[in-house]
């Protein structure tokens, strides 16, 4: 296979411990890829040649994103939802049944369509590996449907049959949840990587401790990873649940008791959960954003995701997210590169993508900037692309 030179990388971020802490950066850099993986990097003055050879001008390159955190397959639109809210409505998941009845509305290639075009939207800002959830159909066959179309845009795909209790059994929550420990989850399993639930005993129609152990567990049986959305509302045993069943990771973590460091800090050294931060649903329900330092400096894996929904963030852009990061989570533009792409790779437990070391994927983002920093400097400017040679 032929093999390409990038030159005049203005700025290299390998996430390389090798080439020096935090972000791995080489400066005035190249590196060589062909298709299938990263095969070199180093400073431009000592690359060797290749088949073809590219001039970055000065710009400088990331790791492609990493967004472990999605559900871009549904149908419907709720801005009016998002109106309502910031002229002062909270946000309680109540949305979900909306863009349910328009999910189960509408046709296989709709749906399709939809996801493919929010991964592109993606792949223009950046990102280059994504986790897609299901939980907008809440039948055997809706579910299964969300799941063949992910299936067609990531191998990253998670059953969230457990999003809430549909209305149809709001007096049956025992029945609900016997549907997707059975007929659901076997008609999903094959389609998915992931199990995950909405843990958030204070919503109404979302799953209390019990319940979310119930579907956890029986994913787990079914072979599927586990994952969980937990303290996104307020505190709750999500976290605690994730790390006592070896989830991958524990997402939005908004809410944190002292005890859920503790236990995430503890089960980090065993290779615990990753705790998954979202910080375009703290902009976009207006709640107080998490604090990532106090996380960080306990020991934990610290992710961070776009949750890229019709509800809670209708963002697809990982740039935006590494801003609130810096601006809103007390993060360096370093730490927050490093999570939205190392600490996104953790939390889907992959090896191959999050960084530039010799035989990661060349999953290679290109910022319209001399630096990383950039993308917390300016907010909102589309820097960041995908490169594709
Ligand atoms: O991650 N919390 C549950 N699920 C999504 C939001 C879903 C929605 O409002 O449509 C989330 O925030
Ligand atoms: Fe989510």
């Amino acid at each position: 296979m032929s093999a390409t030179l990038f030159t005049g990388i203005g700025e290299l971020a390998t996430m390389d411990p090798a080439h020096g802490p935090g972000v791995g950066l080489v400066e005035h850099a190249a590196l060589i890829a062909d298709h299938e993986a990263v095969l070199w990097t180093g400073p431009s003055s000592a690359a060797p040649e290749a088949d073809h050879r590219i001039d970055l001008g000065g710009r400088a390159v990331v790791p492609g994103f990493v967004d472990s955190h999605s559900h871009v397959v549904f149908a419907g639109d709720r801005a009016r939802e998002f109106e309502a809210r910031m002229s002062g409505e909270h946000y309680d998941g109540g949305g979900i049944a909306t863009t349910m009845a328009a999910t189960r509305a509408a046709t296989d290639h709709a749906l399709a369509d939809q996801g493919s075009r929010l991964i592109r939207e993606m792949r223009g800002q950046g990102t280059t590996t994504v986790e897609i959830k299901s939980g907008y159909g809440l039948t055997v066959e809706d579910e299964a449907r969300l799941l063949r179309a992910a299936a067609t845009l990531t191998p990253e795909t998670t059953f969230l049959g457990a999003h809430v209790v549909p209305p149809e059994y709001r007096d049956d929550r025992a029945g609900y949840i016997d549907l997707v420990v059975g007929p659901m989850l076997d008609a999903c399993a094959p389609y998915a990587r992931w199990v995950d639930v909405f843990c958030e005993p204070g919503a109404a129609s979302a799953f209390d401790e019990d319940e979310s152990r119930t579907v956890l567990e029986a994913g787990a049986r079914a072979g599927l990873g586990l994952r969980v959305h937990a303290g996104q509302l307020g505190p709750g045993p999500g976290v605690a649940l994730g790390v006592e069943l070896g989830a991958a990771s524990v997402d939005h973590c908004t809410y944190l008791t002292d005890a859920d460091v503790d236990l995430l800090a503890g089960a980090a050294r065993d290779g615990g959960p990753v705790a998954t931060l979202l910080p375009g649903v703290e902009f976009s329900t207006r709640s107080p954003y998490p604090d990532a330092r106090r996380l960080r400096a306990a020991g934990v894996t610290v992710a961070l995701a776009s949750d890229c929904n019709p509800g809670s963030c209708f963002t697809s852009s990982m740039p935006f997210c590494i801003a609130l990061a810096v601006r809103e989570m007390g993060m360096s533009p370093a730490e927050a590169l490093w999570s939205a792409t190392v600490g996104g790779a953790r939390a889907l437990r992959r090896e191959d993508v999050g960084h530039l070391r010799i035989g990661a994927r060349p999953d290679l983002c290109v910022l319209d900037a001399p630096s990383y920093r950039h993308l917390a400097y300016r907010p909102g400017v589309p820097i960041a692309s995908t490169l594709a040679w």
